[in-house]
């Protein structure tokens, strides 16, 4: 028997730092929601082992990487492949959502769900349901969101891996604000308005620290996005464009000048249900 789990990429549409726990792990209050972009797991039943292939392969561990820890965690005997379709340590959920979907796929194969799954990465619990979700304390905590309307997205990667730990450490200030009340079902043009009063604490300080994230922001600016934005810790930034036209010509315009970038025109993954 072999089961196959699509990870989908995971943009943090908003992310706020309110504070930060005795441990050194900050609490956040952030907007999540899934691309139709991803990588994807393929489990077999067979001894513990992992291949890794797809275009961000190379530089990945196949002794040393979370879909192992989260086999292990269940105490399944699995092969893994996974597609590695997504940049690495890049703000868009990576390990945490190869990790989620080797869980799902598990649970799937008869291993249920670990209990704290956020013992592998504070981004697993999100990831194992990927739906629109308002996420907060340093990740266990998920409220379900109003159906969003679609949204056509441009998702831009200048190619540097940022380490998490060394961004929430250039943090100014680790007490924000919280997100501001969620709009009840907002179409496009409130939801981009609520988003344009909502942050990502952490966009400043990972510029400071990598430029090109800077210039992914205003290559996705120049080309009209309603919203451009860094998801996570970075370097990934998205852009919300008006339509699929208008999003697919700003991603083929920026990789006309910016070659060696991860440029991908997608869409926000519906949720199920989701009118
Ligand atoms: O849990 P994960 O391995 O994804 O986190 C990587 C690092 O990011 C942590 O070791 C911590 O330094 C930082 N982090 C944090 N607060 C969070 C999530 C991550 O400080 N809520």
């Amino acid at each position: 028997m072999s089961v196959t789990e699509f990870a989908p990429a995971k943009l943090n549409l908003a992310l706020h730092v309110t504070g930060q726990r005795p441990d050194g792990y900050h609490l956040l209050d952030s907007l999540v929601a899934f691309a139709e972009v991803g990588d994807r797991v393929t489990l077999t039943q067979a001894p513990l082992s992992l291949q890794i292939t797809g275009q961000f392969a190379a530089g990945l561990s196949p002794n040393d990487n979370l879909c192992l820890d989260a086999a292990r965690l269940v105490g399944a005997e699995v092969a893994i492949t996974l597609e590695k379709n997504l940049p690495v340590a890049s703000g868009i959920g990576g390990g945490s959502a190869d990790a989620a979907a080797v869980l799902r796929g598990l649970a799937r194969m008869g291993h249920p769900l670990p209990p704290a799954p956020e013992r592998l990465g504070a981004d697993v619990p999100v990831c194992l349901h990927p739906r629109p979700l308002r996420m907060q304390g340093v990740g266990e905590i998920l409220i379900p969101l109003p159906p969003l309307p679609e949204l056509h997205l441009v998702l831009v990667n200048p190619g540097i891996a940022v380490p998490t730990p060394q961004v929430f450490a250039a943090l100014p200030t680790k007490t924000n604000p919280p997100l501001p009340p969620f709009p009840d079902r907002p179409d496009l043009a409130r939801l981009v308005d609520h988003l344009h009063r909502c942050r990502n604490d952490l966009q400043a300080p990972a510029v400071a620290l990598f430029p090109p994230i800077r210039d992914c922001l205003d290559a996705l600016d120049a080309e009209g996005a309603l919203l451009a934005r860094m998801s996570g810790s970075g370097a990934t930034c998205f852009g919300i464009f008006a339509d699929v036209g208008a999003a697919g010509l700003a991603a083929y315009r920026i990789g006309t000048v910016h070659d060696g970038w991860w440029i991908t025109a997608t869409k926000l993954a519906s949720a199920p249900g989701a009118g």
